[in-house]
């Protein structure tokens, strides 16, 4: 891991940028206006947004929560945008089939498609029936053979910190934000709350190419009621929405093809930290040994910025399960990173192994400040401490071949900190 200057980031990044956006020429046709008497108000849910149940290099899942009769075609029409100058065929459209399941807590319909067989790295056009806008979307490559762009976060609610946030994330013209708990902070009991969140990620998390930009989320204390040692049914709005991903468990791992892998956590909420879920773990990690890019994702963090690290006699710290029984196994298996949230700062601490600095350790990043903000004063005074700030934040993450730049920025775009880390050898425990 290795801190940039501004000026080294921006030369390495501009660039390469470029290159990313250097899509081939398209143009993009609409469908045959209908008969001017069937026109009605387009349908444009509010909620609409995407996520993953499985490879993000060939599908794509659509969901919104509206009423049952919003729409009498809730099918998924769906194609290519890409077309030569010269192809003058009408536009063709596949479809997607559409599940209508009830919203916990109200009289709403959660509406679920996913689009499977698609091609990687390509951009989408898609529409709700024939009465909707077209949205666009993207595929994740095949192969990470060229830059390729994230972001991260955590700890968001629907403050204008958090709206400010999901501006400056969809201007980095992310393929995904990695979202790492509390999400809406509506506790599993705030329908409400957890709408408007999801209102303000559809409505502002759109890069600047007309793409949506998918997300993908793992459980926070704010997503259940009573916050810790509860089940799945504590955390109705969350497994309303990501129970694709999280079928067996609330823990998962996200393959993008054979060259990244998010292994998204669970810290206690909806399921223990001892046990099952630290053997899925040695097993997973095992198991992805010959990734290139291997993330792990955390809601607490396993080294906290502001929380003490350490309890009062006979309890446990902030992280403390997670030191035992987690860092040994990332460490095993020497993971990429840790991206962690919780502590509502911006924090960066040494690369660490065995509890201490070590050039060849892991980084751990967070500590989630998408929309909510603690004072990092007295962070820096821990020993595992790199950096830390109090300001609200995102990072972005670039992956270029066997490296990776982290750059965190505030809401209003200040540079908050860079950082760089490189492949690792991982061997098989
Ligand atoms: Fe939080
Ligand atoms: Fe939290």
């Amino acid at each position: 891991m290795f801190p940039l200057d501004r000026r080294q980031f921006a030369a390495s990044s501009f660039g390469g940028l470029a290159a990313l956006m250097a899509m081939p020429t398209v143009l993009v046709r609409q469908p045959v206006v209908p008969d001017p008497i069937t026109v009605v108000a387009p349908f444009k849910p509010d909620t609409l947004f995407l996520t993953w149940q499985r490879d993000p290099t060939t599908t794509m899942t659509a969901q919104w929560v509206g009423e049952w009769d919003a729409t009498d075609d809730p099918t998924i029409y769906y194609g290519p945008t890409a077309r030569t100058f010269f192809d003058t065929s009408p536009l063709k459209w596949d479809t997607a089939k559409t599940t209508a399941t009830p919203f916990p807590q109200t009289e709403l319909i959660n509406f679920r498609s996913e689009l499977t067989g698609l091609s990687p790295g390509t951009e989408y056009r898609m529409k709700i029936g024939r009465n909707s806008p077209t949205y666009k979307f993207r595929t994740m490559p095949a192969k990470a053979t060229n830059e390729l762009t994230f972001v991260s976060g955590g700890d968001c609610g629907v403050n204008p910190h958090a709206i400010e946030n999901n501006k400056q994330a969809a201007k980095q013209d992310p393929w995904f934000a990695v979202i790492g708990g509390d999400l809406a902070y509506d506790n599993g009991t705030s329908p409400k709350t957890y709408l408007s969140w999801l209102r303000n990620y559809s409505k502002h998390m759109v890069d600047t190419k007309g793409r949506m930009i998918p997300m993908i989320c793992c459980l926070g204390n704010h997503e259940v009621k009573g916050g810790y040692s509860k089940s799945r049914s504590d955390a109705p709005f969350f497994f309303a929405h990501f129970d694709g991903l999280y079928q067996d468990a609330s823990y998962a791992a996200l393959d993008f093809g054979d060259y990244l892998s998010l292994i998204l956590m669970d810290t206690g909420h909806a399921s223990p930290i001892i046990g099952a879920q630290t053997d899925w773990l040695d097993r997973t990690l095992r198991e992805r040994t010959e990734r290139p890019h291997l993330i792990v994702v955390n809601h607490v963090p396993c080294y906290p910025s502001f929380r003490a690290a350490e309890g009062p006699a006979g309890k446990l710290g902030t992280g403390e399960e997670q030191r035992k029984n987690w860092v040994p196994l990332f460490e095993k298996y020497n993971v990429d990173l840790v991206l962690e949230h919780h502590d509502h700062t911006f924090k960066r601490t040494h690369p660490m192994k065995d509890g201490l600095k070590d050039k060849n350790g892991i980084l751990y990043l967070g500590d989630g400040s998408w929309g909510q903000l603690r004072n990092a004063s007295k962070s820096t005074a821990r020993s595992y401490i790199a950096t830390a700030s109090t300001s609200y934040h995102l990072t972005v993450h670039r992956i270029e071949a066997e490296q990776r730049f982290h750059m965190a920025l505030e809401e209003g775009g200040k540079i908050v900190d860079i950082c760089r880390t490189e492949k690792k050898v991982r061997r098989k425990g």
